[in-house]
């Protein structure tokens, strides 16, 4: 027998748990739910002066369980308003859980399109598109017409089965959406769809397909032109190794590229990985009022220890801190949208602030520092030698490992200027990212100093000087 699970209900058990929430680990300036399981960010847009952000939600414990919707919103991106729950898994179209998807504003309506999960009795599994709408930006009224693409949308090859996480955008008068699938054979594929009015919705194309190295299934596209150049955001499921990029589990690609809107394929010419640290997935996008294309994405990775969840705090995982992405010169850049920026605070207490380190001597520019205390402690090094930056978890008293068959304790990345000139990092309760040169290459990892640490940023070597700025 399933479950009934309704908003109504979600509301009501959120309004009395979120008082139990242990708020030891709780960041200060990144997002987190009221209280319970948080995945994936969807729906992230600009709707009426606000940015709003929904995201995967099971509020009934901080481990995933049928999908809901959170939502929130914020002027700044930095402090959030909790909203009522948008979407609970209360359809049959949607009744193991509404998966991720995406929002857009059509004439002052904001729209959402998500994935219904169905798990059939015989345990079979279904996944289909459907759309909900709200002209107040708080309640969503699913579409009676939902499903609005399923399985006999799709070319017999598609496994009907992983059809997920449509991420919806318009483009030279009509709208689209990428959506994750997967060959029944193996291997992703991005599927291109589209509507004239966001509620008849046709199969356009198979936008881009894999192969073998690039893992066993892709999860939440996002397509977008940025600068002048076709991007393709996703995260790819088990791709193997290379050099210093895909260590996680399952990774994250940004890929540039041209669109040829003819045969509606994308080509790529260029794979990175997002973000090299440990803990990034699932990155969402958007474009504000100011026309910054701003992203932000689940700070964890599937497969991973679950530390608040282990110390039963009432709730787990966070959202990265938003990044404006451009591409300058030829490189993709992200800096974190942090407002009102305060200089001249105190290094011993650097939680919530961002902390610049300014390398003093180029010539021997290699440094080590240490965040936590010497028996509890996240490093950070510059190799000169390899021109690479390195994030190592071995000194943590709470050791986060995971599935990978090759424990992922240091993540690094290359360095893409000659040398690191500054490393910008923004510390939080429970997390740090490290924003390399301006933003060239980025590296988040989470942490869980036990309760005794006393965390401190020190040099340990290397010639650099750190300065700490405050969010108010
Ligand atoms: C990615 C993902 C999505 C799916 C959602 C379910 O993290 O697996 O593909 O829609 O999470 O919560």
């Amino acid at each position: 027998m399933t479950e009934l699970y309704t908003v109504e209900r979600a509301n009501n058990f959120i309004a009395q748990a979120k008082e139990q929430v242990n708020t030891h680990y709780r960041p200060k300036a990144h997002f987190v739910a009221p209280v319970g399981w948080i995945n994936d960010p969807n729906g992230f847009v600009f709707f009426r002066g606000e940015y709003h952000l929904f995201y995967q939600y099971f509020p009934y414990d901080s481990v995933w369980g049928p999908m809901h919707w959170g939502h929130a919103k914020s002027k700044d991106l930095v402090h959030w308003e909790h909203l009522p729950v948008a979407l609970a898994p209360d359809q049959p179209y949607d009744i193991s859980g509404c998966f991720s998807g995406s929002a857009i504003v059509k004439d002052d309506t904001l729209w959402l399109m998500y994935t219904g999960h169905i798990m059939r009795e015989d345990g079979t599994v279904r996944q289909v598109q459907n759309m909900a709408y709200s002209t107040d930006g708080v309640h969503f009224e699913k579409l009676a017409s939902n499903p609005v693409l399923d399985e006999k949308d799709l070319p017999e090859v598609i496994d009907p089965a992983d059809f997920r996480d449509p991420k919806v955008f318009e483009y030279d008068g009509k709208y689209y959406a990428v959506v994750a699938a997967k060959y029944r054979e193996n291997g992703g594929c991005i599927v291109l769809v589209g509507s004239e009015d966001l509620v008849d919705w046709q199969f356009e194309s198979i936008f881009l397909k894999g192969n073998a190295e690039h893992g066993i299934m892709w999860e939440c596209p996002d397509f977008f032109q940025l600068d002048g150049e076709d991007c393709l955001v996703m995260s790819p499921m088990q791709v193997a190794r290379d050099g210093l990029s895909h260590h996680n589990i399952n990774t994250t690609y940004f890929m540039r590229g041209k669109v040829d809107w003819e045969t509606k394929t994308f080509e790529p010419h260029t794979i990175e990985e997002v973000d090299n640290g440990h803990d990034f997935y699932a990155p969402q996008s958007m474009v504000d009022d100011k026309g910054r294309r701003i992203m932000i994405a689940w700070m964890h990775t599937w497969g991973r220890r679950n530390v608040t969840k282990e110390l039963d705090h009432q709730w787990a995982m966070a959202m990265t801190i938003a990044r404006h992405v451009k591409i300058q010169e030829g490189t993709v850049i992200q800096t974190p949208v942090l407002p009102a920026l305060t200089t001249s605070v105190s290094l011993d207490d650097v939680i919530e602030q961002a902390i610049v380190v300014d390398v003093t001597n180029p010539e021997q520019a290699s440094f080590e520092l240490q965040y936590g205390s010497d028996a509890d402690a996240i490093r950070i090094r510059y190799q000169q030698e390899e021109n690479a930056v390195y994030i190592n978890r071995e000194g943590l008293k709470e050791a986060l490992l995971g599935e990978e068959k090759i424990p992922v304790i240091e993540r690094g990345v290359a360095v893409k200027e000659a040398v690191v000139k500054e490393l910008r990092m923004v510390i939080d309760t429970h997390s740090i990212e490290v924003f390399i040169n301006g933003g060239s290459a980025v590296m988040t990892s989470n942490y869980f100093f036990t309760p005794a640490t006393e965390p401190r940023l020190q040099v340990l070597s290397g010639n650099v000087e750190l300065s700490g700025f405050a969010l108010s």
